[in-house]
C-alpha cells in the first residue's frame, strides 16, 4: 500500500468526524472568516465592544504570530497540518512569501470546504497551493519534502503525539523547522485531565485530548528534532476569547470555562517550535 492510500484510510475519531462534518464547527458565530481558532488578541482593545471584524482579525493574527516564528519564509515549501477551511493557508501564501503551501486535513468535508472557500486562489496560483487529505499521525508525503511545517489549533485532536512527531521529523528536510500552536496542559499534573473533563465537555467526550506540553516537547525530542522550545501565549488568547464570548454565552458554560481553566493553571496556549538537525542524530530514526 502506498503512503498516500494508507493515509487516506487513517481512521477519523468519531468526535472529530461529527464536529467538522455535520456540525460544521467553523460555521458557528464563535468563529468566522473561514478560521476556527480562539484568536490572538494582542493589540485589539478589549475594553471596547468587539465586532466581527475584530474576531476575524484575532484569528488572522494567530496565524501571523505562529508563522512569524518560522521567519524568514520567502521561497519555502510549507505543510500545514489540520488546515481546516484553508483560511490560514491563504494567509501563509499571500503574506509570508512561501513558494508553496500544502494544506492537509484528516476530514474530507473540511477539505471540500477549503477547496470552495479558496477556489479563486487555487485558480490564480495552482502551482503554489493544494489541499490534501491526510492524518497528522500518518502523513501522505515523501521523506524530506518540506522546509517547514506548521499547525494551528489542531494538535488537541491528535490521538498520538509520538506518531505526529515521527512523521514531522520524516517529512521535514534536514534543517527544516516546525511550529505547533494549540492548548495543552502546562505541566505533568496527573489531576489536570479529570479537572478539564469536569469543566469542558469537549475534553469529557474525547473531542479534545488533555495532552501535556512536556509530552509534546518529549515526543519531538525523541523523534530527533533539536532546539525544542515551548512558549506560553495564553495571556494573548484566553482573555480576548472570553471577552468575545461574553455577549453570547453565560459564565460557566462550555467555552467560558477555557479562561477559568487557564486561570486555574490547568490549561494554557503554547507555540512549540523545533528544528530537524542538518545531520542525523545517532541512534534516532
Ligand atoms: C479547530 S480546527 C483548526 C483549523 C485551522 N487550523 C484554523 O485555525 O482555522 C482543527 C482541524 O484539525 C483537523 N484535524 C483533527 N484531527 C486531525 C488529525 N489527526 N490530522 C489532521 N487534521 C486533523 C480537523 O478536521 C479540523 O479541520
Amino acid at each position: 500500500m502506498t503512503r498516500r492510500s494508507r493515509a487516506a484510510q487513517h481512521p477519523i475519531p468519531p468526535q472529530v468526524r461529527e464536529t467538522y462534518g455535520p456540525t460544521d464547527l467553523g460555521s458557528m458565530p464563535l468563529f468566522g472568516g473561514g478560521f476556527i481558532n480562539f484568536g490572538h488578541w494582542q493589540g485589539i482593545d478589549l475594553d471596547q465592544p468587539l465586532s466581527e471584524h475584530d474576531r476575524i482579525s484575532s484569528q488572522q493574527a494567530m496565524y501571523r504570530r505562529v508563522l512569524g516564528t518560522l521567519a524568514p519564509t520567502a521561497g519555502l515549501r510549507a505543510l500545514e497540518v489540520g488546515c481546516g477551511l484553508g483560511a490560514g493557508a491563504a494567509v501563509a501564501l499571500e503574506e509570508h512569501g512561501f513558494a508553496h503551501v500544502t494544506g492537509m486535513d484528516i476530514h474530507p468535508q473540511q477539505l471540500e470546504r477549503a477547496g470552495q472557500a479558496n477556489a479563486g486562489l487555487l485558480a490564480l496560483r495552482p502551482e503554489r497551493l493544494r489541499f490534501v487529505r491526510g492524518a497528522a499521525e500518518d502523513m501522505p508525503f515523501d521523506d524530506g519534502g518540506f522546509d517547514c511545517l506548521y499547525s494551528v489549533e489542531a494538535a488537541q485532536h491528535f490521538r498520538d503525539l509520538g506518531a505526529f512527531a515521527q512523521q514531522t521529523a520524516r517529512v521535514l528536510r534536514p534543517g527544516g523547522r516546525v511550529v505547533v500552536a494549540s492548548f495543552f496542559v502546562p505541566g505533568a499534573d496527573p489531576a489536570a485531565a479529570g479537572r478539564l473533563a469536569g469543566m469542558l465537555h469537549t475534553f469529557a467526550d474525547g473531542l479534545d485530548v488533555a495532552h501535556t506540553v512536556p509530552a509534546l516537547v518529549g515526543s519531538l525530542e525523541r523523534a530527533g528534532l533539536a532546539h525544542v522550545r515551548a512558549d506560553s501565549i495564553g495571556a494573548s488568547v484566553w482573555p480576548g476569547w472570553d471577552r468575545w464570548l461574553a455577549g453570547m454565552w453565560e459564565p460557566g458554560t462550555w467555552p467560558r470555562n477555557f479562561l477559568r481553566a487557564f486561570e486555574d493553571g490547568i490549561l494554557d496556549y503554547f507555540t512549540v517550535t523545533a528544528q530537524r538537525p542538518e545531520d542525523p542524530v545517532p541512534g534516532i530514526a
